[in-house]
């Protein structure tokens, strides 16, 4: 095993007699007869292992991992007491002050052998994990990164070909939505509802393109019929938009973008206050939101 142990003891042959016992099993041995000189040692040297007398002249053992936990650089590093108490106050004050094992001493060579492999193959298979996770979570995260990336790619790009398909208000969708973000910064509204707020402006007119080219783009004024048709966009895009369980938000502002304060706007002439519970009560929403209201009241007409 290449492991790489500190021994401290103030007793020379405790030292001898561990550095042979685990030289012998390949392990890297350094030994340092005080804790001051451990301290000293963990500066510059990062072992895998600590094992550490319990009592010594000068600093004791408690003293000593005191320090070695107060410092970042080594406070993951396990350390094992060496002690010549059996009591069960002894291995109690010793686990509190953040030793992973305590032997006793003098040592069986078998004895601290298996407790050193046994740590040893711990604290690697902690940090193999800890490892893992930070690596699957940083994966994770740059996915998540994509799909939200992805996600606002696909948005503009169907706000583009909406734009595009009405010739008259190219670029409409991005400004009203561009208006909308400034507004809601404003209002005080979070970066996140910002957000929200944007994506749902550059969707609020995706019932367009359920509109005839001829209408949207006729060069002169439309007639009645013409106009009941063009009013129709708003439940178009409402019917598309509501396949998005995961933003129900978009609804909304597809379907209430025309609805006017004194009740003259469509599809459902909803007045003041209405329009406020229309989109907390209607059913669409509470089915794809779990009941919450669609979004916290922020609404905008569109001038199309
Ligand atoms: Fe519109």
């Amino acid at each position: 095993m290449d492991s790489w142990i500190l021994v401290v003891d103030d007793d020379v042959s405790n030292l001898t007699m561990a550095n042979n016992i685990l030289s012998a099993e390949g392990m890297r041995i350094s030994c340092v007869k005080s804790g001051e000189a451990a301290i000293r040692f963990l500066q510059s040297n990062k072992p895998e292992l600590i094992l550490l007398d319990v009592y010594m002249t000068g600093m004791d053992g408690f003293q000593t991992i005191a320090l070695i936990k107060e410092n970042e650089a080594t406070a993951n590093i396990p350390v094992i007491f060496l002690t010549s108490d059996d009591d069960s106050d002894t291995e109690t004050r010793c686990l509190k002050a953040g030793a992973i094992d305590f032997i006793k001493k003098p040592f069986l060579p078998d004895v601290l052998l298996l407790r050193i492999s046994h740590i040893i193959e711990l604290t690697r298979l902690q940090a193999d994990l800890a490892h893992e996770v930070e690596e699957k979570t940083h994966e994770v995260t740059v996915q998540s990164n994509r799909l939200e990336k992805l996600s606002i790619q696909i948005v503009m790009a169907l706000s583009g070909a909406i734009d595009a398909k009405d010739t008259y208000t190219n670029g409409h969708s991005a400004r009203v939505a561009d208006y909308s973000r400034r507004i809601a910064s404003l209002a005080g509204f979070s970066k996140d509802e910002q957000d929200e707020i944007y994506m749902i402006g550059l969707l609020h007119d995706v019932g367009k393109i359920g509109i005839p080219d001829a209408i949207i783009n006729k060069p002169s004024g439309l007639t009645e019929e013409e106009y009941e048709i063009m009013k129709t966009h708003p439940v178009l895009g409402d019917n598309i938009l509501s396949r998005i369980q995961e933003f129900p938000k978009l609804v909304t502002g597809a379907r209430y973008h025309h609805e006017r304060y004194d009740g003259k706007g469509y599809p459902d002439g909803l007045a003041g206050e209405a329009q406020e519970r229309a989109k907390r009560d209607r059913p669409d929403d509470r089915k794809a939101g779990g009941g919450k209201p669609p979004h916290g009241g922020f609404s905008y007409q569109c001038f199309a």
